[in-house]
């Protein structure tokens, strides 16, 4: 692209790349987890609602289960959307590293800010988006949201059977640490670079990148945004929902 033809930061288009593919293992039997009710909407439907809430996200990519990519399409066509947002469904791969590469090789050029975010995240608010968007337009090759830990942190060295009483290892500063959420934003190209190199498997996008080199930029992360994982995590998510509702006047 010429100089004159590349978008200013302000202008690149930005694209959301939702990973929807896991089965949700850990949160019991029953349908792959995206596509599990809350309050009687599946998650992945909150989720693309809320990347979809901000402005500046113009397409969402949606990675489907490997099986249920039609399934999720009649899903995109039964619920109502954003006019002004456009969408694209593909199937989704075996590790969520897989899964957001897959996405990303869905991607339309012109593309140049992509958002990787968690459909088990169905509750994270516009404002964290917008935050994660604006710290990649101010020049961040790399972003994640982040919050500070409420537990103390042990390094252990895991036990051959699980439940079995492992040795502590460490105790790092529980000041430095943080917990990584999403959406995490990136300039397009870094983050395909990082997915062409990075073999070993991670479980964040941003991650890729530190081993890259760039260094990547946390901002402040939500509470809302926590991480659909356990059964427990169902009853936090409606409750969450139910005080939205109560505070929005319904
Ligand atoms: N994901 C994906 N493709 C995979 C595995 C995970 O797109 N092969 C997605 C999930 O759908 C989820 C996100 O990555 O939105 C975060 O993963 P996680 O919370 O671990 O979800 P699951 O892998 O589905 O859950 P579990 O690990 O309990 O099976
Ligand atoms: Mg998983």
């Amino acid at each position: 692209m010429s100089d004159e033809s590349r978008p200013t930061p302000a202008q690149t288009p930005v694209a959301a790349v939702i990973p929807a593919a896991g089965r949700g293992v850990r949160l019991g039997p029953g349908a792959p987890k995206a596509l599990r009710a809350l309050n009687g909407t599946p998650m992945l439907i909150h989720a693309i609602r809320a990347l979809a809430a901000s402005r500046h996200v113009s397409l969402v990519v949606v990675v489907a289960p490997p099986d249920g990519a039609a399934e999720v399409k009649s899903l995109l066509d039964a619920h109502a959307l954003p006019d002004r947002t456009d969408f694209l469904v593909v199937p989704g791969g075996e590790s969520r590293q897989e899964s957001v590469r897959l996405g990303l090789d869905a991607l339309p050029p012109q593309y140049g800010i992509v958002l990787v975010h968690d459909a088990a995240r169905p509750l994270v608010p516009v404002d964290t988006v917008d935050a994660v968007i604006e710290a990649v337009r101010d020049g961040a090759p790399a972003v994640v949201p982040v919050l500070p830990l409420a537990d103390t942190v042990k390094e252990v060295e895991p036990a051959a059977v699980a439940g079995d009483p492992e040795a502590v290892l460490a105790t790092p500063e529980r000041a430095r640490l943080r917990a990584v959420q999403t959406p995490q934003g990136f300039d397009r190209e870094t983050l395909v670079r990082a997915h062409e190199t990075v073999t070993e498997n991670v479980t964040d996008d941003a991650s890729m990148v530190e081993q890259l080199g760039p260094t990547v930029v946390a901002v402040p992360g939500h509470e809302e945004a926590f991480k659909v994982t356990r059964p427990l995590d169902l009853v936090l998510a409606e409750a969450v929902l139910a005080r939205r509702r109560l505070n929005d006047g319904f």
